[in-house]
């Protein structure tokens, strides 16, 4: 992932996969997706990262502030932002219907362009959705995994859908990372919890903990805590 001290803990995201990274505000999602994908373009990966919460400048700006050049790749091609504004418009089941159908219909048609397909988040897009296009938005996504190798890394808010939802969603994933955020010593600080991580080649139990120094980007805290 581009981050030694995160590499020995979670051993990189196994390719290809379908992962769901869950966390509230401000618990780090955007800064996880990114240090993931500073690591796959750093490693001659092709991406897509799709952002419902940045322009592509702002996001390469915050990028590269971090130390995580993407500037080349993004020159190159390799790196490719789509930035959808999805605050203004005035949602309905059936806008949010037609909105997801686009959206993997766009993944598809790049599908042999990029290896990666970062999707960060997928929250305002679900919330109108109704249960069964939500499920269906999922099953393509594994569709995708399963047929021409695509790793997906998805983010979301856990009050975006219901309960019962959100595990029929887990369940079509293969990796499952709750962040959050954890009072330690009077000092607050963001947490990992690997979920679940098929075919990773190592998944720790610990609960990671880390900052985000303006300099490295993630930075693991060397004291950890039990798990829960
Ligand atoms: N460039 C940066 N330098 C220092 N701290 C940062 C930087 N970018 C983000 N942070 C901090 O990292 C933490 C996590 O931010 P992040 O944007 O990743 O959260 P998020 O889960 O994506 O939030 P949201 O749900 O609002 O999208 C926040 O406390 C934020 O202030
Ligand atoms: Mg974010």
């Amino acid at each position: 992932m581009g981050n030694q001290a995160l590499d020995k803990k979670i051993g990189g995201i196994p390719l290809p996969s379908l992962s769901l990274v869950e966390g509230a505000n401000d618990t780090g999602k955007s800064i996880f997706v990114q240090q993931v994908t500073y690591g796959a373009l750093s490693s001659g990966k092709k991406l897509l990262y799709i952002t419902t919460e940045e322009t592509s400048g702002g996001l390469i700006n915050n990028m590269e502030r971090l130390n995580w050049n993407v500037t080349d790749p993004f020159i190159t091609g390799h790196f490719k932002v789509t930035s959808l504004t999805t605050g203004s418009m005035s949602w309905d089941s059936q806008v949010a219907k037609y909105y997801l159908i686009a959206l993997i219909n766009y993944i598809k048609q790049r599908g042999d362009q990029f290896h990666i397909v970062v999707l960060d988040s997928i929250t305002h897009l679900l919330t109108h959705a109704t249960d069964s296009d939500i499920l269906n938005f999922f099953t393509q996504c594994r569709y995708l995994v399963d047929t021409i190798g695509q790793t997906f890394m998805i983010t979301l808010h856990p009050y975006a859908l219901n309960q019962e939802l959100l595990i029929r969603v887990r369940s079509f994933c293969d990796g499952h990372i709750i962040l959050g955020i954890k009072n330690i010593r009077d000092k607050n600080v963001l947490s990992i919890n690997i979920a679940k991580l098929k075919g990773a080649s190592k998944t720790t139990n610990e609960l990671i903990l880390y900052e985000v120094s303006p300099v490295y980007g993630i930075k693991i805290l060397p004291f950890s805590s039990a798990r829960g």
